[in-house]
């Protein structure tokens, strides 16, 4: 069994980011549990932090560490990935000695109006992730236009979607589970 934690990027009740990566959830292979790691809660990290690290982001950090892999669903904001995002990586990078980045397995991937489809954000993830030592997935790319009949009421989602939302957690999986 492969433990994937996933972070929705978005604090929106009605967030697009959140059908995907429920779309992504239902189609996760057997072999792998999805969990969620909720960062809607997560105050600001400020370095003042270090010398006494608030309990809610010691909780946060303990939760990404029992995963096998973390897997961040997005959209996009000003071409750029949100900030609670950038929040919640700078604080697994925290404090000094006890940072998760290094060695994570980390996957990506977004849903948008736009006709890019959250490509940009991540982009600029892909750009200084793996610097930090993060062990990014390349390929498959799950960055989806979103319509008025991509997702459906019953939480499904349309053909295509789901097509891609499978193949991309079967490759995340096998990404995560390899040694
Ligand atoms: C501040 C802000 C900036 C945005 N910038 C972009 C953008 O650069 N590219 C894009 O495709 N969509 C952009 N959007 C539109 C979002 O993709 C859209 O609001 C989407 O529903 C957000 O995902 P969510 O429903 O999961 O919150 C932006 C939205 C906001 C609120």
């Amino acid at each position: 069994m492969v433990k994937i934690g996933y972070i929705v990027g978005s604090l929106a009740q009605n967030s697009i980011n959140r059908k995907l990566a429920q779309v992504i959830v239902d189609q996760a292979p057997q072999q792998a549990e999805l969990v969620e790691i909720n960062i809607t809660e997560l105050p600001l990290y400020d370095r003042h932090m270090d010398a006494d690290f608030p309990q809610v982001l010691r909780e946060f950090k303990e939760q990404v560490a029992a995963v096998d892999g973390l897997l961040i669903v997005s959209p996009e904001h000003n071409q750029s990935f949100p900030a609670p995002v950038k929040n919640a990586i700078d604080v697994l990078s925290r404090p000094p000695k006890e940072g998760q980045l290094a060695g994570l397995k980390l996957g990506i991937a977004g849903a948008s109006p736009g006709r890019f489809g959250t490509i940009n954000g991540q982009a600029q993830m892909r750009q200084f992730l793996p610097p930090q030592g993060v062990k990014l997935m390349g390929s498959p790319v799950l960055a989806v236009q979103v319509t008025g009949e991509t997702f459906h009421e019953d939480g499904t989602a349309d053909e295509q979607t789901t097509a891609r939302a499978r193949k991309y957690i079967d490759a995340f999986t096998e990404f995560v589970s390899a040694r």
